[in-house]
């Protein structure tokens, strides 16, 4: 049975990754893996409904560009299940380029430069040229994508149907004004957008970069640039005048290039609330033993998140107030992430340090103040760490928007709810102003936070969480991925766009 669909015409998503990974077993055929976020689990419904494609890498270097992508497994359940092979378009590039434009300029260039940290970043025109190359190996799939999707609308005679091609983030910056080249001279019909998921630097980091005019052209080759929040938006506009000489209007968020007008639009994205909700109220039990406060830290292992600080912070809670010692721990996830890049490897290794040294100094036979696991766990044991934490730090040094704050308040069961500690540098930091914002920097004003958290009186809490979770659930990721396409005209105006639920 063919369902209607809401949308206009098919939507192509184009990431850097797919929405599950692809692994080969041992009898040499190919498997998927799911590695579901927040926004897979809003963007592939929409890509199956719509009959869209999703190009990104599938994590493994393929037999040839052949090599048929298998069909899920029939116990699937996860929201990529009904997205078919030919859905699916896999990025294929050659390992050492790969490495040159994922380690190196994606990596070790844009995270560090966008999270306005410019020292971390190294430059190099070796790992720039891979990045333009892989930019093209997608804008080249993207246009065979759209070929194959035009004459099928052509065949079912929706000559007035434009697909849209959607691009996400840092690693494909690029891709559209290839692709808008091309569709001119060939005359394909699409329309073209981007949403950025990381910070979007002011202009005075972004000239740093030495081709930074390069990038902004990229981005502008969409009708549609998102990002999390204005000022995202307003740095933006503001390289895109200062350093392309773009007419830019600041109230209404657009931009003039070429003749063209580019809308820009802050659209802070959501998480499937009603999915953390419920997973968290049937997870069993798994904390609290011992009448122990959980202090919660949740993180990949990266150095924008704070995880540093966060220790320290821990560690003067303990000191100006050993009232806590055996009567608190921190609990701290640690997912591995991106080892090949020294940056990393050199802050997993402080870590272990630190973290060492801070249960030696206070650990007693029965009791250790850290609790540290390095690796991942799974989305429902994570939703039971959120229920039953006392405290969640999410105190990243800079972050785009960081969905962690937001599962943890939609994982909060209101009988005993847990206290949110924020950082104002993450996107989700100008927001949720019920939490208690911390700057994550200031290592006293946030061991007295601490304090403060762990002693905050019933009322109090409920009262805060109970306007965190309303904000939460109503601009959960269904509203972002549906105020997202009818912004650009995918889906009609008049849907409701309540939250999923
Ligand atoms: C951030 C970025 C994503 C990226 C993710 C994981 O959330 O915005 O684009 O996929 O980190 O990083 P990785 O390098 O493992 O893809």
């Amino acid at each position: 049975m063919t369902m209607k669909s809401r949308f206009n015409a098919p939507i192509i998503v184009v990431s850097n990754r797919l929405p599950f990974i692809l692994v080969r077993k041992e009898d040499g055929t190919l498997e998927r893996k799911q590695c579901a976020g927040g926004l897979v689990t809003a963007v592939c419904p929409s890509v199956i409904e719509c009959n869209g494609k999703w190009i990104g890498w599938p994590g493994i270097q393929l037999k040839s560009e052949d090599e048929v992508i298998p069909e899920s497994n029939p116990d699937d359940k996860s929201p990529t299940a009904g997205l078919l092979s030919n859905q699916v378009e896999p990025v294929q590039v050659e390992p050492k380029i790969f490495d040159k434009f994922y380690n190196g300029c994606c990596n070790g260039t844009f995270w560090p430069l966008f999270h306005s940290m410019p020292d971390r970043a190294t430059f190099s025109n070796e790992t720039y040229e891979a990045y333009k190359q892989v930019n093209d190996i997608f804008a080249e799939k993207i246009l065979t994508a759209l070929r194959k999707c035009l004459a099928q609308l052509d065949e079912e005679g929706r000559m007035d149907a434009a697909p849209l091609i959607w691009i996400h983030d840092y690693q494909l910056m690029l891709a559209a004004t290839t692709v808008r080249r091309v569709a001119e001279d060939e005359g394909l019909r699409c329309k073209m957008s981007f949403f950025m998921h990381i910070p979007f630097p002011s202009w005075d980091i972004m000239r740093i970069f030495p081709w930074d005019d390069e990038i902004l052209e990229g981005i502008l080759g969409c009708d549609l640039v998102g990002f999390h929040i204005d000022d995202y938006c307003l740095n933006f506009l503001d390289c895109c005048q200062r350093r392309l000489g773009c007419r830019v209007d600041r109230s209404r968020f657009l931009c003039e290039l070429d003749g063209r007008t580019i809308h820009v639009k802050s659209l802070p994205i959501g998480i499937p609330y009603s999915q953390f909700a419920e997973m968290s109220r049937n997870a069993p039990k798994v904390l609290k033993e011992k009448e122990q406060q959980i202090i919660l830290g949740v993180d990949r292992l990266d150095y924008t998140k704070g995880l540093v600080n966060r220790v320290k912070a821990f560690e003067r809670l303990l000191e100006k107030h050993p009232e806590h010692i055996e009567k608190c721990i921190l609990l701290q996830v640690a997912v591995p992430s991106r080892t090949d890049v020294k940056e990393y490897q050199a802050l997993k290794e402080e870590m272990d340090q630190l973290i060492g040294r801070i249960n030696g100094r206070f650990s007693k036979p029965n009791w250790s103040p850290i609790r540290y696991i390095y690796g991942c766990i799974s989305q429902e044991q994570l939703s039971a760490f959120y229920r039953d934490s006392a405290v969640a730090m999410v105190t990243p040094l800079r972050d785009g928007m960081n969905l962690v704050a937001k599962e943890f308040v939609a994982c909060q069961d209101l009988s005993d709810p847990g206290v949110l500690i924020l950082s104002p540098f993450a996107g989700a930091g100008g927001m949720m102003q019920e939490a208690l914002i911390v700057n994550p920097y200031e290592i006293e004003e946030f061991a007295d936070k601490l304090h403060r958290g762990l002693q905050m009186p019933f009322d109090e809490r409920l009262l805060r969480m109970k306007h965190l979770q309303r904000r939460e659930q109503a601009m959960d990721v269904t509203f972002w991925l549906n105020t997202f396409l009818s912004a650009v005209g995918i889906l009609p105006c008049d849907v409701n766009y309540s939250p999923s639920n």
